[in-house]
């Protein structure tokens, strides 16, 4: 077999991880033909095609990344794309891809499988949002990024007496946001799921100085958005996907903070950060898995699944089930976190 391999959307530590397993069981186990389709669905659109063998994927693990590269480009968004994709797909002689991404990626995945093209997905997306797995690649990565940025900013903020509010990437889910949080002891925690009350915030913050505390920690989701009547932000321009640039939250927060309080309140964007640098050992074993997972999918005859972690085990669930709806932070979860708020 020939099997076509692509990373879509954003980047996310991992990727690497998942080419390489993908590549060294495809070749070694199977004698298949693995050849990577670079800048995601672009690649395939475009027909920008590279081989891939043991040689390519050498010292991949550490590598955060994708040596493919990746992009938004979406074939249903463009009048021929999907011919196009037909097109390359046919010459290239590719019986099956092997898709990583998140929920655009691998919506688009199960479109063209419908439209005859055999895909197997594997999950990806530092935000954790997509549904039917249980964690996604480069999450745990993500989150002990921005946990090791607020241990750091624990101890400044003590030594000058200071709210520092951090923003941490979660376009329509603040997972990062709850698990860097908890783990990083903050003060206040404000995720997409659960609109803000800044006046509430504010009491939060002079009720713990109130009883001494000199310092705190808020930890912003970038999707986190105040209570109808509360608070204005200011929309975000669009990228050429479409996509609203976020990163603009933390900013508005910590002004207001700052005039609400008088509180002398700093502001941290980690942003890209997260998506960056070497997986942990966490993610490489995910990522590991998954790829062996989706090699074997594709080996099977698969179309239209992805792989995905349940109850410890990886399995197989129809792609349908993966993008149909954002998997969210429950509001329980959130309660956890709510008792170690002020
Ligand atoms: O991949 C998801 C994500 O990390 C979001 O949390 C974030 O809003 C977005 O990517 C940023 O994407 P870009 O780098 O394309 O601006």
């Amino acid at each position: 077999m020939r099997i076509g391999i692509l990373t879509g959307g954003g980047d996310c530590p991992g990727l690497n991880a998942v080419i390489r397993a993908v590549v060294r069981k495809g070749i070694t186990v199977y004698g298949h033909t693995i050849v990577g389709f670079r800048h995601g669905w672009r690649g395939v659109i475009e027909g920008e095609v590279v081989d891939l063998d043991r040689e390519t994927v050498r010292g991949l693990l550490p590598r955060g990344g994708t040596i493919l590269g990746s992009s938004r480009t979406n074939p249903f968004k463009s009048d021929d794309g999907v011919e196009r994709l037909q097109a390359t797909i046919e010459t290239e002689h590719v019986d099956a891809l092997i898709v990583i991404g998140g929920e655009d990626t691998l919506g688009a995945a199960h479109e063209l499988a419908e439209h005859g093209v055999r895909c197997v997905g594997v999950p990806k997306t530092i935000d954790n949002d997509l549904s039917a797995t249980e964690v996604t690649f480069g999450f745990e990565t993500a989150v002990q990024t921005a946990t090791d940025a607020i241990d750091r900013l624990q101890t400044t903020a003590e030594s000058h007496d200071r709210v520092m509010v951090v923003e941490v990437m979660g376009r329509h889910a603040g997972w990062i946001a709850l698990h860097s949080g908890i783990a990083g002891g903050a003060d206040v925690i404000l995720i997409p799921e659960r609109p803000f009350d800044i006046a509430q915030v504010c009491q939060r913050l002079q009720h713990r100085s109130r009883r001494g505390e000199n310092f705190s920690i808020v930890v912003v989701a970038e999707g986190a958005v105040p209570a109808e009547g509360t608070m204005t932000l200011q929309s975000g321009s669009v990228d050429e996907f479409g996509h609203v640039r976020l990163g603009g939250v933390a900013n508005r927060v910590t002004d207001e903070i700052k005039a609400r309080t008088g509180f002398d309140t700093r502001v941290t964007i980690l942003g890209h950060v997260l998506r960056g640098g070497t997986p942990t050992a966490f993610d490489r074993m995910l990522a590991t898995r998954f790829g062996i997972a989706a090699i074997d999918a594709a080996h099977d005859g698969a179309a239209d699944e992805m792989v995905a972690l349940q109850c410890g085990e990886i399995v197989r669930v129809p792609l349908a089930d993966a993008v149909g709806t954002l998997k969210t932070v429950a509001p329980e979860l959130y309660e956890l976190a709510e008792v170690f708020f002020g």
